[in-house]
């Protein structure tokens, strides 16, 4: 029989247990635990409570985990939106935006997605897990430990096969969970024959079954914009991939409007972006089950506004924030200090900025067994150096954790 391991004492362990999905938060709604343990067992929590209780509570008859000093434990972050399996750079994109071109702009000149495609194609297997890896490690060390992966960098049914392979082949070499989506709908790629209901149907008869027999991915994603697919384009697409079993996922409202109605008619797990979202369409999801997620990441790599994270707060929406990490508009990759910005701008307290990257992150993936620290859920922990958990917050991001636990085993 596995042994319970008794972890502790931690000075405050926010369990973010207990608190609503949808709406705005409070932090005197945190559940604190002072001088708090967690007992885990089998890569899960068996208890939650006060060190010295739990500790009588076995008589000794578990393993203890003693931490030294200060530090606060709450669940490990999870990132809800990532394209981190990419090869090349764009650097160049990037020195444009800062010279006054707009990303439109910039794609249509050569860089953006396609140019991206184009190095991503020519890459290898080993050379993008070997990048996908220091991403992923890279995240895993800031706390993130659980990460969804997209596709949509190769655009053909070889290439985006590819991609799913090299993100199954990392989530197993690594502890860190990778969650993988195909967005082979991310554009039309350039050298498709064909209009883009071409495109989204070839892949329909072609990518999707594979990917099904392969057992790669569940979800899909669809970019909804101007220089990508339309509302109308986008709606026989996700109605037979959810028809085939897919939850869906949209990419919606960055530049302009017509995602989140969508996502909210058919029923998506998410839609991501938001940052030029209206109030006809905030009311429209907060009237659903759809998860919205703002990606500041994506504000401060394009240089825009955010995504109105207070008015869907105070409308009655959940908020999930994601970090978008991509070589074109979200090259920065930390989903802690993007959290942290994007609260101080949008005035976010900080237990929705906390929800926003634990349990509401994970309804926007669909998981229900992570997100916070509770009976029964996976033990993927995070401890930061520290006494009093606003400091996580309050230093932007620069402090990091200094502990990080996955499926209860210290990495
Ligand atoms: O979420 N908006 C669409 N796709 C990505 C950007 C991808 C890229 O620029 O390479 C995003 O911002
Ligand atoms: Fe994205």
């Amino acid at each position: 029989m596995a042994k319970n391991k008794l972890i502790g004492p931690f000075v405050q362990l926010l369990t973010m247990d207990k608190l609503p999905l949808m709406g705005s938060l409070n932090d005197s709604q945190l559940e604190i635990v002072p001088n708090g343990g967690v007992v885990v067992c089998d890569g899960k929590i068996v208890r939650v409570g006060n060190f010295d209780q739990l500790y009588s509570a076995y008589s000794g008859r578990l393993t203890i985990e003693r931490i030294d000093g200060d530090m606060v434990a709450m669940p490990g972050m999870i990132d809800p939106h990532t394209h981190i399996c990419w090869a090349g750079s764009r650097a160049n994109d990037y020195s444009l935006r800062l010279a006054g071109k707009s990303y439109p702009e910039i794609a249509q000149s050569g860089g953006g997605i396609g140019d991206t495609v184009l190095k991503t194609r020519t890459a290898n297997s080993e050379e993008l897990e070997a990048r996908l890896t220091e991403r992923a490690i890279g995240h895993l060390k800031n706390g993130v430990t659980t990460i969804e992966v997209k596709s949509g960098y190769c655009l053909n049914t070889a290439g985006e096969i590819k991609l799913l392979e090299v993100i199954r082949n990392v989530n197993q070499k690594l502890p860190v969970d990778l969650i993988a989506t195909c967005l082979a709908a991310h554009i039309k790629p350039a050298d498709f024959n064909g209009s883009p209901a071409d495109y989204l149907e070839s892949i329909v008869k072609e990518l999707l079954p594979e990917i099904k027999n392969r057992g790669l991915s569940k979800r899909i994603d669809i970019f909804i914009d101007k220089g990508a697919f339309t509302p109308e384009e986008a709606r026989p697409y996700l109605i037979q991939a959810k028809q085939m079993g897919f939850d869906l996922v949209i990419h919606g409202e960055q530049f302009t409007t017509g995602g989140v109605a969508l996502s909210c008619e058919l029923g998506a797990i998410s839609v991501d972006h938001l940052e030029a979202i209206q109030d006809q369409e905030i009311k429209l999801l907060a009237a659903s089950n759809v998860i919205p997620v703002a990606l500041p990441g994506a504000s401060l790599g394009l240089g825009c506004q955010f995504a109105p994270a207070r008015k869907l707060l105070d409308a009655g929406c959940s908020l999930a924030i994601g970090s978008d990490w991509n070589p074109g508009s979200a090259p920065m990759g930390d989903l802690l200090m993007q959290t942290a910005i994007l609260g101080i701008f949008e005035k976010m307290t900080m237990a929705e900025s906390l929800a926003a990257i634990t349990f509401r992150a994970a309804a926007a993936l669909g998981l229900t067994d992570r997100g916070v620290l509770r009976i029964g859920l996976l033990a993927d922990m995070i401890g930061f150096p520290t006494s009093d958990y606003r400091e996580i917050l309050y230093n932007q991001g620069s402090l990091k954790p200094s502990m990080i636990w996955k499926r209860g085993g210290i990495l």
